[in-house]
């Protein structure tokens, strides 16, 4: 894996669209990936602007959702369909060929477990695979613990995503579970790119990066990865 420190927020989000772009550039019908939460904040609305001021072309391209609480859908507070709608999609003035977004209040959570394997399994394997890192070390809903070999899957949440998931949505909801991309998938994507800001995210970006390669910390299986890019502020970068 490649660590890149970014001097703050806002240099790390630029690097990582910056990467993006390349990527576009390289596969013009890539397929990408991006996580929801706090830390991609800055970064996607880089990528959107790029994308509109003509300099990213993903008239080719393809989109698809990483991760969803189980039980929230697009309209929900804190969903990453979401996220997706007005902090990517909705900004676009220019569209991705395709998007595939998970829908976690789907009355079929199963079907939509197989549709996304099914989406990732016809226009993948993934281009480029960006990541936030949870408290514990979690890719997307890949929780400590994890079976490294899943595909898509449907998880029980962990407790310490369980004490952050406030922050998202109030006490308005309290899923049980989340869906997700699983780490084969993330494992086949051509590039990765793990992203992390702040100084709480220290503790677990050195485990991740320096510590034994371990389910415990989901993330540190791509010390394993062949094209792996993690972008992080100085902050988030003081124990590594
Ligand atoms: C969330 C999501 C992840 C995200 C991670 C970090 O629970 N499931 O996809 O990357 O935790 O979130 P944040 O960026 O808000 O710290």
């Amino acid at each position: 894996m490649e660590i890149i420190v970014c001097k703050d927020y806002e240099a790390m989000s630029r690097r990582a669209a910056a990467l993006a772009a390349e990527v576009l550039c390289e596969t013009p019908d890539a397929l990408l990936s991006f996580p929801g939460g706090d830390t991609p904040l800055g970064f996607v609305h880089c990528f959107a602007d790029r994308v509109n001021a003509g300099e990213i072309d993903i008239s080719r391209a393809r989109y698809v959702s990483l991760d969803e609480w189980v039980g929230l859908g697009a309209d929900d507070e804190g969903s990453c369909a979401r996220f997706n709608r007005t902090e990517l999609l909705g900004r676009l003035e220019k569209p991705f060929l395709d998007t595939h977004i998970i829908n976690g209040a789907a009355a079929d959570i199963e079907a939509e477990r197989a549709a996304l394997d099914a989406y990732i399994a016809q226009y993948g394997p993934l281009s480029l695979s960006v990541l936030g890192i949870g408290m514990n070390g979690h890719l997307g809903f890949n929780e400590d613990g994890v079976d490294f070999g899943l595909n898509a899957h449907i998880i029980p949440l962990s407790e310490t995503t369980k004490k952050v998931m406030p922050k998202y949505f109030g006490e308005k909801f309290h899923p049980e579970y989340g869906i997700s991309q699983g780490i084969a998938q993330i494992m086949a994507a051509k590039r990765v790119v793990l992203l992390a800001n702040g100084a709480h995210k220290a503790e677990i970006v050195a485990r991740a990066c320096r510590g034994a390669v371990t389910n415990r910390v989901p993330a540190s299986i791509l010390q394993n990865h062949p094209n792996c890019f993690v972008i992080v502020d100085e902050a988030a970068a003081a124990g590594l």
